[in-house]
């Protein structure tokens, strides 16, 4: 199953990322996290893992993974560089951290002044999430980049759910409702997971989401918050975070969207 954690910048994505890759761990699944924000830079961190070799390096920086994704570009504009079906087995070891068995995978990072868009790591992104079939117990985590541009991109096409991280701002809010359309179109379903909440903000939040779509509240954590500051990495168990994980693995995609993809 790939399940996209998206939402607006700074609602707590790589950190709702984090603890749901450990909470799924710990209950047996075998889960790989995959990085696909080009800018940030602490998920390793946050996860205890070593920084992986970055994958659009390891194809051969910017220009070489452009001749192999696009050879014969604007003719054929389909990848042809990842295998099609791509097991997680096929990824190169080398682009693979590991945290107490999470595994994670780092598409690209800006890294140069003046390098260039991000366009190759979404398409790099697109390649990889469309191709790669995971096993039954297989759960992987994308951490996307604020906002919706991966919706632009159609990286979302190639998920099975979508989690959108809610906080408490009105931006977020709309953002929200942006994404349950756009994932819909995506033929995929979007789901809330408001973060950094109590119960009368979840009220007043409740007032403009839909409630149903909400499958989640996590409370704003002082430790958590002291953790990720220092830059360490988050351990703890979050109870609201454990239904998260029981209500993926009940997860079953609609028929009705299943044939739209
Ligand atoms: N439940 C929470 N309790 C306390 N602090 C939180 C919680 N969730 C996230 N934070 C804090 O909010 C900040 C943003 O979190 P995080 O980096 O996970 O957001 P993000 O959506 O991934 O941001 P970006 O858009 O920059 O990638 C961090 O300081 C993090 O520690
Ligand atoms: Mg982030």
């Amino acid at each position: 199953m790939k399940i996209m954690i998206c939402g607006k910048g700074g609602s707590g994505k790589s950190t709702i990322t984090t603890l749901l890759a450990r909470a799924l761990n710990t209950s047996g699944k075998t889960v790989l996290v995959v990085d696909t924000d080009e800018s940030n830079l602490c998920l390793n961190r946050l996860l205890g893992a070593q920084l992986p070799e970055v994958l659009m390096e390891n194809m051969g920086g910017r220009k070489g993974a452009k001749e192999k994704l696009h050879p014969s570009f604007p003719h054929k504009p389909e990848d042809a560089f990842f295998k099609d079906p791509l097991t997680l087995a096929d990824l190169p070891p080398v682009c693979l951290a590991d945290a107490d068995g999470i595994r994670l995978l780092v598409v690209g990072k800006i890294k140069e002044f003046g390098e260039g868009c991000a366009c190759m790591i979404g398409s790099i992104s697109k390649a990889v999430l469309s191709r790669l079939r995971e096993g039954a117990d297989e759960v992987v985590l994308i951490d996307a980049e604020a906002g919706l541009e991966h919706f632009g991109r159609r990286v979302d096409a190639g998920c099975d759910l979508i989690l959108t991280v809610v906080d408490p701002s009105f931006e977020s809010i709309l953002m929200a409702d942006r994404t349950r359309q756009l994932a819909e179109a995506a033929g995929v379903q979007a789901f809330f997971i408001l973060n950094k909440v109590d119960d009368a903000v979840r009220e007043a939040m409740e007032e403009r989401l839909d409630p149903e779509k909400v499958i989640a509240c996590i409370p704003r954590d002082e430790t958590l918050f002291l953790q990720s500051l220092r830059g360490e990495a988050l351990t703890m168990e979050i109870k609201e975070i454990k239904a998260v994980c029981q209500f993926i693995t009940g997860y079953k995609k609609p028929i009705s969207l299943q044939v739209r993809l």
